[in-house]
């Protein structure tokens, strides 16, 4: 079996192209792309027949669409021994967007914020107005078993489509979990399989920053949300870096980046609370050349002492 893929605007990231084609994409077009993905979740590839039956089209009809799909490059084809097709992921962006349009979340696209590991941040606009940043979670840019190793959660079989699906969920949970506990984070506003909306932040990554003003503040601040995260709402992040945090103008700081967050009763909860710790404190004692001993971030992050003095 071997994939043919389209060559669509192949210069342009997904989403990029996604919210060029957008437009062009019918009511019909979704029926179809609907299909492809509920359909999905039993066979990889769905054949031409199985897409005809639960269309309940003629057969040219759907034939034209999936053509037309194809050629927007939101679909890939194989044939092998049938022609079956797939979502691939600006097919899974376009019926995200789809939804969240629908949901008035989203009224336009704006420039792109940020390419990560495993996503891609856009700047867009609420129908109100209201400036937002729309994460499309990308799994599978690093290798699949890298990321099975690394991640508890994906299941054997499911693709990378759906394993994305599964980290936008589970980063909205925690962010939900965590902003209604005051930590400070992006505020979560709505999500749809591998997409999240939530608020839009001006500033950097901490990665960023060769001198900030007062670094023993900023680190405080840092510890002050993480144990927040732990001791209100439980939540370990466990990706913290000075990559996922962002400072913002006004000095103040954001954690971002949840996907892999674990609950405080997690089996290896506190490894992971002390890896989060030790990567930024050595972050800080690297650039700014501050130290702080982890064991007493730790007993301060974990509530064992009310105060931190560095
Ligand atoms: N709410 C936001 N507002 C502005 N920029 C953001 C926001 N969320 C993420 N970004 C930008 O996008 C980049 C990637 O996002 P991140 O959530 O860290 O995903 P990844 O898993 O790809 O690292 C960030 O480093 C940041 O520059
Ligand atoms: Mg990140």
């Amino acid at each position: 079996m071997f994939i043919v893929k389209s060559n669509y605007i192949t210069n342009v990231s997904s989403a990029e192209m996604v919210v060029k084609v957008f437009r062009e994409i019918q009511s019909e077009d979704f029926r179809i792309l609907n299909i492809i993905e509920s359909a999905m979740s039993n066979r990889e590839y769905v054949p031409t027949e199985q897409i005809q039956k639960f269309a309940k089209l003629p057969l040219e009809r759907v034939q034209f669409t999936l053509d037309k799909l194809h050629k927007l490059g939101l679909i890939y084809r194989t044939k092998g021994a049938y022609v079956g097709y797939t979502l691939n992921y600006a097919g899974y962006d376009c019926l995200a967007i789809n939804n969240l349009v629908k949901a008035n979340v989203i009224e336009s696209f704006g420039q792109i914020l940020g390419v990560g590991k495993e996503a891609d941040v856009y700047d867009a606009l609420s129908p109100t107005g209201q400036r937002i940043a729309v994460k499309f979670h990308r799994l599978g840019r690093i290798s699949f078993r890298q990321t099975r190793r690394k991640r508890g959660y994906a299941r054997e079989h499911t693709t990378w489509l759906f394993q994305s699906h599964i980290a936008a969920e589970r980063e909205f949970q925690a962010m939900q979990l965590v902003y209604k506990n005051g930590v400070s984070v992006p505020e979560p506003i709505s999500h749809n399989r591998h997409v999240i909306a939530m608020g839009m932040i001006e500033g950097a990554e901490l990665s960023k920053y060769i001198e900030i003003g007062k670094p023993e503040k900023v680190l405080k601040e840092i510890l002050r949300n993480i144990r927040k995260a732990y001791l209100k709402a439980h939540v370990i992040h466990s990706d913290i870096s000075e990559y996922n945090i962002i400072l913002k103008p006004d000095g103040h700081i954001l954690i971002i980046d949840w996907p892999q967050y674990v609950m405080a009763d997690h089996a290896n909860a506190e490894e992971l609370l002390e890896r989060d710790l030790k990567n930024i404190l050595s972050f800080f004692n690297r650039r700014f050349s501050l130290k702080v001993v982890a064991e007493k971030a730790c007993d301060y992050v974990t509530g064992k002492v009310r105060n931190l003095v560095i």
